[in-house]
């Protein structure tokens, strides 16, 4: 597939998708958001890859949703389109693992788009905020759901109200980014953790995925129980009877995503 907004890179089993649209800081308009949902939607199709990485250039992840763009939208238009539910929601249906790895701005809706990934990497020059308040808008692919439960409810509310940008350390202190690396190493820093997740048996580290997302939407004593169900269907599976069997054996597990 070509793209005009979007490149992707295969690298054994790791996919990255590089946000590429470097004269407005990769500002997410409807054909990039399109474009970026079937890349997604196709590297979580294809058995050869395990691990998906999003990425944008060393200045930017991406700036925002394209405010030249919106700035035109109203109520009517945005309404009938089903805007930011119609495609920014795709990556919401990707099972395997998703990384964000951010250098630069991570801004209104790119912030967003790092959060619905699956965990956060950042470069040491990153920066994360809800501006949209300035633009007389409210964050709009989930920001003011997802930043509290990743930041506590008091500093979802200090970058939302004020609109102010924080730093990676701060983003880390927080519990937004799980590891900040120097900018210069991020995308191998990253492309290593991905092929050593890519490496691990699928079907685990896709029900990984699915068990720690479903603690976002339901109670304790139910996260459990599903967890629980999930963690006894790990024992149908081929690569539990390898995984145990290699670890047992003192040598290297041969998994076979089965
Ligand atoms: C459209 C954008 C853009 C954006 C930057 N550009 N961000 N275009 N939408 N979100 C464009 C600029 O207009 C400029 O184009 C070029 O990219 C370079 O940006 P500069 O501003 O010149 O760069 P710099 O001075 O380094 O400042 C970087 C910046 C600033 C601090 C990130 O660009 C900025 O504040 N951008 C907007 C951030 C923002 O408000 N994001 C939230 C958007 S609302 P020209 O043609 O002049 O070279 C949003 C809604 C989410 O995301 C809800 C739904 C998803």
């Amino acid at each position: 597939m070509s793209y005009n907004t979007i490149l992707t890179n295969v690298d054994g089993k790791v996919a990255t998708i590089t946000l590429h649209r470097p004269q407005v800081l990769n500002a997410l308009n409807d054909e990039l958001m399109d474009e970026l949902g079937a890349a997604l939607m196709g590297f979580d199709a294809d058995d050869n890859i395990g691990c998906i990485i999003i990425t944008g250039s060393e200045k930017a992840f991406a700036a925002g949703a394209d405010v030249a763009k919106m700035a035109k939208y109203n109520f009517q238009e945005v309404y009938r389109h089903d805007y930011i539910s119609r495609n920014w929601e795709q990556i919401r249906k990707v099972r395997k693992p998703v990384i964000a790895a951010v250098s630069g701005y991570a801004l209104g809706g790119g912030c967003e788009l790092a959060m619905m990934c699956d965990m956060i990497m950042a470069a040491e020059n990153a920066k994360f905020g809800q501006p949209e308040i300035k633009l007389g808008i409210i964050p709009g692919a989930g920001g003011t759901q997802r930043l509290p439960r990743a930041v506590s409810k008091a500093k979802a509310m200090d970058l939302a109200l004020t609109g102010r940008m924080m730093d990676a350390n701060e983003a880390e202190r927080a519990g937004l980014v799980a590891r900040i690396f120097p900018q210069a190493e991020l995308l191998n820093e990253v492309s290593a953790i991905a092929k050593g997740i890519a490496d691990m048996p699928l079907l685990t580290a896709m029900m990984v995925k699915e068990s720690i997302n479903a603690s976002y939407e339901t109670t304790l004593s139910e996260g459990i129980r599903f967890e629980r169900r999930l963690f006894h269907a790990c024992f149908g599976t081929n690569d539990q009877k390898e995984g145990m069997a290699a670890f047992v054996e003192k040598r290297p597990a041969k998994f076979t995503n089965s």
